[in-house]
């Protein structure tokens, strides 16, 4: 049989979950960290100091290869295995690859401990622990499977590496994946994004089986998250009376696929009589669909039956505005002025759309990546984005993520779809200096240079913690120095003219 391969950061329990599955198995265990270590019989550190890391690489290669030669073993990895192509292409010709990943949070936790970590042993070592995390993470989604471990017990992620070894041995890969299937970008964007929302928040793949839960969900019906998990939503909150409903509500929302309603009430340990609102969007991953739903207590039940909404178009359009304003609300928590810069921006941007005559659908496309373009700095440490000094080039490369992040999760979900290339690139320059692809002048999209200047007015017109805002004669100045640099002339020269006429 084919091996079981364990990839994964430094931290990420790899070791803990490959020995326990080999015991459960009867498997050999194989680590390849271990194997090296006796092939020069040396600690990993002292291999590290005294040959240095491209020796350590060169030795790793040897022995992926000899361990990949062999089949029935479960094979425990070092996290940086994956950044040889050819080790990931032998490892999955002879095994299935799942990756475990954590944020960077959780693998500062479980790697502080212990000193023998080289690449860790440096004076700021959850600086180094995020850069090579995403240094890493395009690698790291060359492997068959993730399962995020963040927050979650060893237990629940041995029951998912099962799971997913059940499913392959049965066959079926095509339905019912969980999220651990997914890219790794469930590791912390999305957490977050999920964590903040205020309400009752699960993902559910498409066989009603729950993969994601929010800590408001866990406390909103006091549950544990393994009472939950990798069970089926119904069967675990819904009461017996209900459940037959609820089916049929499962059976419609995977048939219309796309935003709905619909109201249940909810048993679970110790809450009874809770009744819910729930608010579900499919969300896609490549081939995946899994389900988002969104719960809102209800103060009025009205009987004890579930049952579902069919939204008239109207209806359909303010549930997409309610369940965009719930992951701004969620979004916004990265900077305080976020949410006032992003309106404010959205106001601009309109003013000028509906200037040069830009289509309804597309001003209307434009509004919502202008409110949503920088949900993705949620994603972007703290320390990073309330950095006073001038940022080095790593957290400035950090800080560029955000554009990517935002545009994630516009991906996801699929009302959101269209204002992917306005999102991801807001900080293209007309000159190609910008990121994170350096394209040029008409190569950027036309939403996305406007935004671009509504984006850079409104920062420029505002007071920040660390400076005061600039006069609009200043701004003015300062934009006009900009033209054909960071934003399209042609377009700044219509929106300063607005500008100067008192528009805003
Ligand atoms: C490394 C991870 C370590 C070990 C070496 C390099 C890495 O293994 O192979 O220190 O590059 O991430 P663990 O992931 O088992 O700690």
């Amino acid at each position: 049989m084919k091996n079981i391969v364990l990839v994964g950061f430094m931290g990420s329990g790899k070791t803990e979950i490959a020995k326990a599955l080999a015991h459960d198995t009867g498997k050999e265990y194989v680590s390849v960290d271990n194997l090296i270590e006796i092939r020069e019989d040396k600690l990993i550190s002292d291999i590290f100091r005294d040959e240095g890391e491209e020796y350590f690489r060169t030795v790793e290669r040897e022995v992926v290869k000899e361990v990949s030669a062999k089949l029935d073993q479960v094979i425990d990895t070092g996290g940086g295995v994956v950044l040889n192509r050819q080790n990931m292409k032998d490892l999955r010709r002879t095994g299935v690859v799942i990756c475990l990943w954590a944020d960077v949070d959780a693998i500062y936790d479980r790697t502080k401990e212990y000193a023998h970590r080289p690449l860790l042993e440096v004076d700021d070592p959850r600086k180094m622990i995020r850069e090579l995390l995403e240094y890493r993470r395009p690698y790291y989604k060359k492997a068959n499977y993730h399962i995020d471990t963040t927050g979650l017990d060893l237990t629940i992620v041995l029951d998912r590496v099962k799971n997913i070894m059940r499913n392959r041995l049965e066959g079926r890969q095509g339905r019912g994946r969980g999220l651990e299937e997914n890219t790794v970008l469930w590791g912390y964007f999305s957490e977050r994004l999920l964590q903040n929302i205020k309400y009752p928040v699960m993902l559910v793949d498409n066989e009603g089986q729950v993969v994601f839960v929010n800590k408001k969900y866990l406390t909103a019906f006091s549950l544990l998250e393994n009472d939950i998990m990798n069970r089926s939503w119904i069967n675990g909150i819904i009461p017996e009376s209900a459940r037959g409903d609820a089916w049929k509500i499962n059976k419609e929302m995977k048939r219309k696929n796309r935003l709905f309603k619909f109201d249940m009430p909810v048993v679970a340990s110790g809450v009874s009589g809770k009744y819910i609102s729930w608010l579900v969007v499919p969300i896609k991953e490549e081939k995946t669909v899994f389900y988002m739903f969104v719960g809102r207590e209800k103060e009025d039940p009205v009987d004890s039956s579930a049952k579902s909404h069919t939204l008239s178009s109207k209806e359909l359009h303010a549930a997409h505005l309610e369940m965009m304003g719930i992951l701004f609300d969620a979004g916004m928590r990265s900077e305080p002025w976020v949410a006032e810069h992003s309106a404010r921006v959205k106001t601009f941007a309109a003013s000028l759309a509906k200037k040069i005559k830009l289509s309804k659908v597309k001003t209307e496309r434009l509004k919502v990546a202008a409110l949503l373009h920088d949900i993705g700095k949620l994603g972007v440490e703290e320390s990073i984005l309330f950095k006073k000094e001038q940022l080095t080039k790593n957290e400035f490369r950090q800080m560029k993520m955000h554009s990517y992040w935002g545009a994630e999760m516009a991906r996801l979900i699929y009302f959101l779809r269209k204002t992917i290339p306005i999102i991801v690139n807001h900080h293209e320059n007309f000159d190609g200096s910008g990121y994170p692809k350096g394209r040029k002048g008409w190569r950027i999209p036309l939403e996305a240079r406007i935004l671009s200047i509504a984006d850079i007015y409104e920062a420029l017109t505002a007071d920040r913690p660390y400076r005061e805002k600039f006069s609009i004669d200043e701004a003015v100045a300062i934009m006009e120095n900009e033209k054909g640099h960071k934003i399209d002339p042609r377009l700044t020269d219509i929106f300063l003219d607005m500008v100067r006429k008192g528009v805003f």
